[in-house]
């Protein structure tokens, strides 16, 4: 099969396109369950379809939302009325997104350390989702950094697999996602997260290049560059913005349309101002923008679990992250947009 390289370059683009970001809602069932039970709320496929679905149908969640990235459960499953999620969203300018990685797993011989599995198998699987709609793809590789860690091997290993799954993707005519996050747990200063982020994604492209991968039709997912959460010195809004900057200057190639920042485990309102600041900056080649988790349902999660039937309340939760969001993707957040929930 070849690639249908102008559907792919499109497809990136209106992932990223002006003023939108991307809902990453593809949450495991492993992990949707422990988010549940934190906030009180049993995990079934039923609680799972409803809390998703409310999202999904929120009004006017299409003017800041690209694309929805789902979890094969909820990518299965339908609205209220019956209409498969994927069809529900592509009927409102929603691109349906899937999760198609096996999750994290330990990496033989390199004892604390990953390697992302779902390769086996994959061609088959995509050309499934495609059939029902997929238009974008999710893998997600997982580095720790640690005293020792990462080491290159899983540095190249994550690579690897990341370069064969978005050649998989673009042969079925579906846009990947690449994500290599470097995680911000950790002692570490900025400088370190710097280090390790510039490694792994020079390995990702390395890896890319040497497995065809069209990087006019691939997203990429980084995460910002953080002192880790434990390390005493914190970098101020500013730092972030311009570190994140200068590092990705040096290591991403011009040729890919957009970066789709991941949250991981900020606040709503860093993870809106980091957002903001880079785009403030500016002067890059690539579209700037959000591919947020945590930093988008939270929310709405919360309001939800003190009522689960009406609905309304959760909704203007999750549309108000979703605008400042989508403000900051423009570099037009302000803190005293948190103060304006959407009527
Ligand atoms: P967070 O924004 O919660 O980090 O999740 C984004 C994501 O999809 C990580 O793979």
């Amino acid at each position: 099969m070849t690639m249908d390289r102008t559907r792919l370059e499109e497809t990136a683009r209106a992932m990223v396109a002006e003023g939108k970001g991307i809902l990453a809602a593809d949450e495991s069932n492993a992990t949707m369950t422990k988010r549940l039970e934190a906030v009180g709320i049993e995990s079934t496929p039923e609680s799972r379809r409803g809390f998703r679905g409310l999202m999904f149908t929120t009004e006017g969640a299409a003017d800041h939302i690209s694309g929805v990235i789902m979890y094969d459960e909820t990518f299965r499953q339908t609205s209220d009325d019956g209409t498969p999620f994927p069809e529900l969203l592509a009927s409102v300018g929603i691109l349906p997104g899937i999760k198609v990685d096996t999750g994290a797993k330990p990496l033989a011989g390199f004892p604390g350390e990953t390697v992302t599995e779902g390769l086996d198998g994959l061609r088959g699987r995509l050309s499934e989702y495609r059939e029902l709609g997929a238009r974008f793809a999710k893998w997600r590789a997982v580095i720790g950094i640690g005293e020792d860690r990462p080491t290159r091997g899983c540095i190249e290993a994550n690579a690897h697999a990341l370069a064969r799954y978005a050649a998989l993707c673009q042969e079925a005519g579906i846009v990947p996602i690449v994500e290599p996050e470097v995680l911000m747990e950790g002692q570490h200063a900025i400088d370190r997260s710097e280090e390790v982020t510039a490694a792994a994604l020079r390995a990702v492209f390395e890896r890319l290049a040497e497995q065809r991968v069209l990087l006019e039709g691939i997203v990429l997912k980084p995460n910002m560059l953080l002192a880790g959460y434990d390390c005493p010195e914190q970098a101020s809004v500013e730092e972030v913005a311009e570190r994140t900057l200068a590092c990705f200057r040096r290591v991403v190639p011009a040729a890919v349309p957009g970066l789709a920042f991941l949250s991981g485990g900020q606040s709503d309102e860093r993870a809106a101002a980091h957002l903001n600041a880079m785009n403030a900056i500016g002067g890059v080649p690539w579209e700037l923008t959000f591919s947020y988790g945590r930093a988008l349902v939270a929310a709405p999660l919360k309001v939800w679990a003190a009522d689960t039937v009406e609905i309304a309340d959760a909704q203007d939760a999750f549309l108000h992250r979703a605008r400042c969001n989508a403000a900051a993707r423009m570099g037009r957040y302000v803190e005293s947009m948190e103060h304006q929930l959407v009527a």
